[in-house]
């Protein structure tokens, strides 16, 4: 046991005698969406730490990809006055919460470990609220990646990973005259989301997808770059086989990894689930960063609801150590394809698509080219975003014009706020 969480303890172990407390190292109730191959092994990693401090976890998986499944399993909770004891929630959801008061603190651990120190103050001040922590990060995962499987890509003569959407579209009819489907997919609302804010990126940088997406500003949402964005998504729905519909993201990756799609644009859980199925980078399957010059944040962190009970309260606070601690972050990351959030742990067992993700945040940083995830509610609020990706999958599944797109979501956006 370390010395933290003995501290943690004492108070706890003198008052649990009694009906009701499932073990003395505290428990914890976890409500997640971490149910494809690669996530399962990722939190498997959170469930075993704690279970080793003689914790009791109990698991509540919510599946969906996104989470847009989980998050309203949560609300049902919360009003029900039952909330879980820890939450996978994110990005301005975990403010909303803190203002509805129904968060509890881990500012006592925070400030015993340090976490201002060994956290980018960008995550940071998203895990806080009036400056205490409420929130732990887990991760620091990349929304523009593109995979793709190499012998699909010699097959179709497609010599490299394009760089460009010309490229990418370019390489995408080759695919299509070889028999293979160029773009694995998708159709759900967030998925359909994640492919538009990549190429939102490519073709305006990071300077149209901030007054976009993230400042919702009018002129930029109605500009000539949104709607040459749009026509790109259009020559996309091109790309994707008759029964994208519905289809599950890890279903999708699975389709790169057998040869019988050439890409996936998806966020760096999808190298979660190559790594899941034993295959290795730069040989089953590649990596490149979506064209574009930038970097989107997605940034998975478990947030605390307001429990009661010294038995909650103490799983609460040694689960929020667990997550920053560097040994956990280092095993967690390597099964989830993601980054660690803290800065200070070694990235000597990580692999070349990790190397290049932490080597692009830096230079996006240093470029003002780092941009939140507006799919992956890192940008926007809730009621914000369902509207973004609402737009975005009717446009997907209709013929509707790249200007009419525009047009819709400026109004829908502008409505919303
Ligand atoms: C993201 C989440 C990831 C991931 C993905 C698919 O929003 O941040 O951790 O697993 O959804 O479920």
């Amino acid at each position: 046991m370390n010395i933290l969480k003995k501290a943690l303890m004492v108070s706890a172990t003198l008052t649990t005698i009694g009906p009701g407390f499932a073990g003395a190292e505290g428990t914890v109730e976890v409500l997640h969406w971490w149910t494809s191959g690669g996530e399962a092994k990722a939190v498997g990693e959170l469930k075993d730490a704690f279970e080793a401090q003689d914790g009791t976890w109990i698991d509540s998986p919510i599946a969906g990809g996104g989470g847009d499944a989980a998050m309203t399993a949560l609300r049902a909770r919360v009003i029900a006055g039952n909330p879980p004891t820890a939450v996978q929630l994110k990005g301005p959801g975990i403010q909303e919460w803190a203002r509805e008061g129904v968060l509890n603190s881990v500012d006592a651990v925070a400030q015993s470990e340090n976490w201002d120190a060994v956290l980018p103050p960008v995550l940071a001040d998203i895990m806080k609220y009036e400056g205490a922590y409420v929130a732990a990060p887990v991760n620091i995962h990349r929304v523009d990646w593109m995979w793709a499987n190499p012998k699909a890509l010699e097959a179709a003569g497609v010599t490299q990973m394009p760089t460009t959407w010309d490229e990418f579209n370019a390489a995408a009819d080759k695919l299509m005259a070889v028999g293979i489907v160029p773009l694995a997919h998708g159709g759900q609302p967030w998925q359909d989301a994640t492919v538009f804010e990549d190429v939102v990126l490519g073709i305006g940088g990071a300077d149209l997808f901030r007054k976009a997406l993230v400042e919702l500003d009018q002129d930029a949402l109605q500009s000539d770059m949104m709607i040459a964005a749009f026509d790109q998504l259009r020559k996309m729905r091109g790309y994707v086989d008759d029964n994208f519909s519905g289809r599950d993201w890890n279903l999708a990756t699975g389709m790169v990894m057998r040869g019988e799609a050439g890409f996936q644009i998806m966020g760096d859980w999808a190298k979660g689930e190559f790594l899941a199925a034993g295959k290795v980078p730069g040989v089953d399957f590649l990596c490149a960063p979506t064209p574009g010059n930038g970097f989107v944040l997605n940034s998975d962190s478990f947030t605390f609801f307001q429990v009661e009970g010294e038995e909650n309260i103490a799983g609460q606070q040694v689960l929020a150590g667990l997550i920053m601690s560097p040994e956990f972050q280092e095993t967690f990351n390597l099964a989830k394809g993601s980054i660690p959030a803290r800065t200070d742990v070694s990235l000597e067992s990580f692999d070349a698509c990790a190397l290049r993700s932490h080597e692009d945040l830096l230079a996006a940083i240093e470029n003002d080219a780092l941009v939140p995830s507006m799919a992956h509610e890192m940008a926007i609020p809730r009621s914000i975003r369902g509207e973004f990706i609402d737009l975005v999958t009717n446009f997907f599944n209709s013929d509707m014009s790249s200007e009419e797109a525009v047009q819709s979501l400026a109004a829908a956006v502008a409505r919303a706020q």
